[in-house]
């Protein structure tokens, strides 16, 4: 079942997503070489328990027998699609780093993520990390009550698909609000026309996974990150989106 948010819910989704937001602000700005993954997420767990929220990664479930998920952020660099495990991997000059993060304020969710360059990145790269974030805001332009899912993912495959890149099929955006991962499930490509119609008070994510190479992934041994199989970079932006009458609303916003 889907839920419909009101708009005391949505004020709230937003407030955790707006805090989100500022946890990856912050965290830019010290996405440096030399820095581990581990600091990185030290820094969001420390933003996120200051402000009175707590990361909804920590301790997670996921299925599969995998222990639960050990970070406050998950942090994947290069060709790590996504769910990286903070640790002792240092931040390289050149890398592209996509951090998520998704904080539980007074009971409600928020999650997004983006993909940071640090330094000078191949020009494939931030050719791969602007088409990605333009594919993720095509995706949100779609969003308004009467729209199916399949416009999403279609406005969203076919502006990749022409700059030579592929969607991510295995991972999909995700109601979410009153539970980390709600339905529906959003894909990133698909038929305009097609797939659940959206109704106002709708909030769910748009975090597109875009390979420079082919869309097949595979699990690293640690049964949480994700690689592209062909070796190949991959980027992400996610977004929280609220459903609102003819139009949408994105709840996290700095
Ligand atoms: N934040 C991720 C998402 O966008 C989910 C991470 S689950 C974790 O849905 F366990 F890997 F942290
Ligand atoms: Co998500
Ligand atoms: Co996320």
């Amino acid at each position: 079942m889907i839920y419909l948010k009101n708009t005391q819910q949505i004020d709230k989704i937003r407030r955790s997503g707006q805090l989100a937001s500022r946890c990856l602000d912050l965290i830019e700005t010290h996405l440096k070489p030399g820095i581990t993954t581990a600091e990185l997420d030290k820094i969001i767990a420390v933003f996120i328990k200051k402000n009175g929220a707590k990361a909804a990664t920590l301790g997670y479930k996921g299925g599969g027998g995998a222990p639960p998920f050990p970070g406050s952020s998950c942090i994947s660099i290069n060709d790590q699609v996504v769910h990286g495990i903070p640790g002792p991997m240092t931040i390289k000059d050149g890398d592209l780093v996509k951090i998520d993060v998704t904080t539980i304020l007074d009971g409600f969710f928020g999650d997004t993520a983006r993909t940071f360059m640090v330094g000078q990145v191949p020009k494939v790269g931030v050719e791969l990390c602007q088409a990605t974030q333009k594919s993720m805001m095509l995706g949100i332009e779609q969003v308004k009550a009467g729209a199916r899912l399949g416009d999403i993912g279609h406005a969203i495959q076919t502006y990749v698909e022409a700059k030579g890149f592929s969607v991510v099929r295995a991972f999909v955006g995700h109601g979410v609000g009153i539970k980390f991962h709600e339905l529906p499930n959003v894909p990133h490509h698909g038929s305009p026309g097609t797939g659940y119609r959206l109704k106002s008070g709708m909030v769910f994510t748009i975090e597109p996974m875009i390979n420079a190479g082919n869309y097949e992934v595979e699990y690293l041994n640690d049964g949480w990150t994700v690689v592209t199989a062909d070796g190949s970079l991959s980027a992400q932006f996610e977004h929280t989106v609220a459903v609102v009458g003819s139009s949408y609303e994105i709840l996290t916003l700095s």
